[in-house]
């Protein structure tokens, strides 16, 4: 096996695993989200993405159709409820209904507490738990007419560890846990699954330009990886594809950690367990 090649959902799970299913990705368009979107229409699910930007969108068509796929975008701020109801609608009318939903859109960026101000503060919160709640409500009404359907968030290790600079998304990747396990018990009677995910450090252009912007802090962050790299959003994709198939019919309310090792505690003892060098894939 060759474990530095870029993992495939194909390589991994059977080509009609999400046929017939219909799919919405918040935040879809770039990064673990563009991934997870791909995936999905890879194993044969229709795919819709909700998020603002109209350059993300045309980019991710192109994407589709260089593999022969089709998705659809809607422009949608999951801030706003009135435009998620919006596209909830469209989708309705058009779909008839959605099977999967993946809760992915987010805001982050690094400032120490005392110098955050509130609209910096709300701007985070609204897009991570605001638009959370907008979506899973929205969709999980149609699950519920529906009697079924499964929800995966995607959250943080921080949302129990805490951590330093990031207040605003610590706090709300929190909330979205706490909304996990509400609406998987909740929810449960309508057999519709919800779970979380909460990746450690993996390449995308909206966390290195706003977490790891320069090389020095980019090897930071990688020094306190046990693994000793960064996933790659293809890998994370593949373990939120897992969550969401079938084989996890029976798993709700749960958090699948995919980090690396990150937020396991720091050895104590010697030299500690953190590579000093970058390690290769696998
Ligand atoms: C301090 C900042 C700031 C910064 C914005 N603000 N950036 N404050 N430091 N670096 C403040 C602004 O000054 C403003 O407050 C308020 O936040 C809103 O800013 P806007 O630019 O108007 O907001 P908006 O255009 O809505 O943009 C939202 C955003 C932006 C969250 C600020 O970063 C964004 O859209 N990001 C999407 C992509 C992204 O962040 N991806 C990373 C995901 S990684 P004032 O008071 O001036 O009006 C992740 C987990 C990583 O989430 C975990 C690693 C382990
Ligand atoms: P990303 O590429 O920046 O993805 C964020 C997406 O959210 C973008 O596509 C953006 O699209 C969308 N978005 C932002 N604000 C929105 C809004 N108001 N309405 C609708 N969509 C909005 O970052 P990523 O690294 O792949 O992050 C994906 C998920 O993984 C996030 O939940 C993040 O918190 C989580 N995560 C990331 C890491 C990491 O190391 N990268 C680690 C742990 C968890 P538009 O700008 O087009 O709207």
């Amino acid at each position: 096996m060759d474990h530095d090649a870029v993992p495939r959902p194909q390589d991994f799970f059977p080509e009609d695993l999400f046929r017939d299913q219909r799919a919405v990705v918040t935040g879809g368009a770039t990064g673990l989200g563009k991934e997870i979107s791909l995936g999905l229409a890879r194993l044969g699910a229709r795919v819709a993405v909700l998020s603002r930007n109209p350059d993300h969108h045309a980019e991710l068509a192109r994407s589709f159709e260089a593999e022969g796929l089709k998705v659809r975008t809607i422009a949608t701020d999951v801030r706003e409820s009135s435009q998620v109801h919006a596209a909830a609608e469209q989708l309705r009318e058009d779909w008839g209904g959605v099977d999967v939903l993946v809760n992915n859109a987010a805001g982050n960026f690094v400032c120490p507490t005392e110098r955050m101000s509130a609209n910096a503060w709300r701007a985070v919160l609204g897009i991570v738990l605001d638009g959370t709640f907008y979506c899973s409500r929205e969709f999980g009404r149609m699950m519920i007419d529906q009697q079924a359907g499964v929800m995966l968030n995607i959250v943080a290790t921080y949302a129990w560890t805490g951590q330093p600079g990031v207040a605003h998304s610590a706090s709300a990747k929190a909330g979205v846990l706490a909304l996990t396990k509400t609406l998987a018990a909740e929810w449960a009677p309508h057999r519709i699954r919800v779970n979380a995910i909460a990746p450690g450090p993996f390449e995308s252009e909206g966390a290195a330009g706003n977490l790891w912007p320069s090389e020095q802090a980019r090897e930071a962050v990688r020094s306190h990886i046990p693994l000793g790299r960064f996933a790659s959003a293809e890998e994370v994709a593949l373990h939120s594809l897992y969550l969401l198939s079938p084989a996890c019919g029976w798993v709700t309310g749960e958090c699948l950690v995919s980090d690396g090792g990150t937020s396991l505690p720091p050895s104590f003892i010697g030299e500690g367990r953190r590579p000093k060098k970058s390690a290769p894939a696998g």
